[in-house]
Formats: C-alpha cells, structure tokens, sequence
C-alpha cells in the first residue's frame, strides 16, 4: 500500500539555483528558504560546499550558510564531495551532509573528476568523520536510469554503487534520474533488485526529473512499493549543469498536488509554497515551469 505520509527532501535552493544561469543573491536565497520553511518544508537542502569554480551559482556558502540560523524542526543538509568540503560546511555547524556518486563512469569523472571507485575512496573518509561526529549522511546516486553519453544504465551496475555507498555509512540513499528518462517498470525493477540485495526500502529516497513527463508516474510507482522519502525543487527549479539535457526537477508543488489528493500527509502548505515559488520566478526573471504553479497562479 502507499505510505500515510512522504518526507519531501526540498532540493531548490541547491539542485535548482546550481543549474540557473542568473547567480542569485544571497540574501535572495536567505529568504527563500526561510519562505520554503514557512510552507512547511522540514529537508531543505540549502548550498554546496564544492569548488567555486565548478559551481559559482553557489559560491557563497560561507555566507549563506550563516544567514540561515537555527530554523526549529527543519534539517538544512549540504552537499559535500571531499574532506575539503566537511571541513567547511562543519566549521558552519552543518549538521547534515550529502555526498554524491554516480553509477556511470562518465558522470562521475564529468562531475567529480575522478571515476566511480576513486569517487567512492574520497567519499570514505568524509563519510566516516561525519558518522564519527554523529553528523546525518545521504549519499546521493546520480545516472540510476539512463546516462547521456553512456545510454541505458544495467539495474546491477547502479545496486552495485548503491551497496558501496550505504557500506561506507551513507544513513540513506538517494537514487537520482539525472536526466529524467526512467519510466515506472525501471523503477519498480530497481527497488525490487535492490531489496533483493539486501538494502531496505526506508533507506531509499528518490530522485526524479521530469524531462520526459515521467516524474510523478515514476514517484507514484515508487510509492508504491513503501519509499516515503520523494527529492523535489520547489516551482520545478533546476538540473545538473554536468549533466547535457538534465532538465527540470519534479516541481515541489506538482508532487503535493498528487499527495493531497492520495490523502498523503507531507505538512506542506501548497499555497504559501505556490507563491514563493512565483516570487522566486519574479527574482529569476523567467516563469516556473511547473504545470501546478502555473495552475494556481492563473486562478
Ligand atoms: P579537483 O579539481 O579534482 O579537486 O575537483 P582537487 O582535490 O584536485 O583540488 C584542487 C583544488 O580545489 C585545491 O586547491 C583544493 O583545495 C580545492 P589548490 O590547492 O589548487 O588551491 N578544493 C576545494 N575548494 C573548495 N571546496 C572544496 C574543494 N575541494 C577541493 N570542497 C571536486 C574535485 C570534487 C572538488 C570538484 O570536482 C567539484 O567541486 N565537483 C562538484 C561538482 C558539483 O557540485 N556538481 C553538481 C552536483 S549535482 C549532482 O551530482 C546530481 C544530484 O543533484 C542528483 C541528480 O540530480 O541526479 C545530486
Ligand atoms: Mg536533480
């Protein structure tokens, strides 16, 4: 059966405002998450503690990660892919972390330089000082369906990494369609062979994009077989600048347009998110490409 509540993992303010030409102000981005917070959002993930020049969208994170505070009863995680990156984001007191492989080797040296195994020993230590600093780790899995420049992705090619990573301590698993070409049979086969394996479907969140249309039919299959943990970006935000053709992430808004009407419990408030998803297009220059904002915008 479906699960009675689904913690949304609200990815905008990083996957969405990594992947904007427009290099938002800080401040901006301040006040967007505390707006993603007054919408009821409790994993907001906020910045990246990656090189600045890979991704200079968020190469404010020292300044960012102050202005936020102390939000009550919201997890504010960021995106670390080395020792160096720890060291920053914990010298904050971040205390919530993801780190980010790929189960295509082309992924992974595109966005981490290095391939998936060497990605997997950098990962190691970071993981560990974390768990040793009782510091939550996701460990983020990208290209689980389909890669642009490698195609198709083998089910046991991506429970491979997905074991590596929850070995090295990762406490949950986030499995990213990249490039948003998963369709709901793939996904049913992917959860049922990583169960096979032995990972448990409480430590599995997932990761879809829409370019295909695919997103919400894929969260509902996904749903379907027990996973409660869903990654959006608020008003459909965002890509992966590493990533050719990794358009739109599945819109917040759209994803509690689906859970309200299953019933499913998710302590958003869809008009407070509608509206700062609007004000954040007005700060973007551009329209939001989700189907559900627009929906309510326009009433
Ligand atoms: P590298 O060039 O191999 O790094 O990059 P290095 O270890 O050789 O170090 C080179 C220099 O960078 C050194 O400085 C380091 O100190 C510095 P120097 O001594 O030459 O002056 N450096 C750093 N500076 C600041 N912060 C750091 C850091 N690390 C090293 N953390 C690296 C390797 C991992 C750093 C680089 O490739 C990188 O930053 N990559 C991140 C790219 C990124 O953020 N991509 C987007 C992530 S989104 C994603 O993966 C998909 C996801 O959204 C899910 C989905 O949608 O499917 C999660
Ligand atoms: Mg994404």
């Amino acid at each position: 059966g479906l699960p009675p509540r689904v913690r949304i993992h609200e990815v905008g303010a990083r996957d969405g405002l990594q992947n904007e030409k427009t290099v938002v102000p800080t401040e901006v981005k301040a006040e967007f998450i505390h707006r993603l917070a007054g919408a009821g959002l409790t994993t907001i993930e906020a910045t990246s503690f990656v090189h600045p020049k890979w991704v200079p969208q968020l190469a404010d994170a020292e300044q960012l990660f102050p202005q936020l505070g102390d939000i009550p009863g919201v997890a504010l995680p960021v995106l670390v892919p080395n020792e160096r990156g720890l060291e920053r984001a914990t010298a904050l007191g971040a205390r919530r972390i993801a780190v980010f492989g790929s189960a295509t080797e082309t992924f992974a040296q595109r966005n981490l330089n290095r391939g998936v195994d060497e990605s997997l020993a950098m990962f190691e230590p970071v993981v560990a000082k974390a768990r040793a600093d009782k510091i939550h780790v996701r460990g983020y899995l990208s290209m689980c369906f389909g890669d642009p420049w490698e195609g198709p992705v083998p089910v046991h090619q991506v429970v491979r990494v997905a074991k590596q990573l929850l070995d090295l301590g990762c406490d949950e698993l986030s499995l990213g369609d990249t490039i948003g070409v998963a369709t709901p049979g793939h996904v049913q086969s992917l959860l049922a062979e990583l169960n096979e394996e032995g990972v448990p479907t409480s430590a599995i969140g997932v990761h879809f994009h829409d370019t295909y249309g695919q997103a919400l039919a894929n969260t509902f299959a996904a749903l379907q077989h027990g996973v409660s943990t869903v990654d959006a970006s608020a008003g459909g935000l965002g890509g992966c600048p590493y990533a050719k053709s990794a358009t739109g992430n599945l819109a917040t808004e759209d994803l509690v347009w689906m859970l309200d009407g299953l019933g499913i419990e998710t302590g958003v408030d869809l008009g407070r998110l509608t509206a700062t998803s609007v004000w954040m297009a007005g700060q973007l220059g551009r329209p939001s490409p989700s189907r559900t904002v627009r929906a309510l915008s326009h009433k």
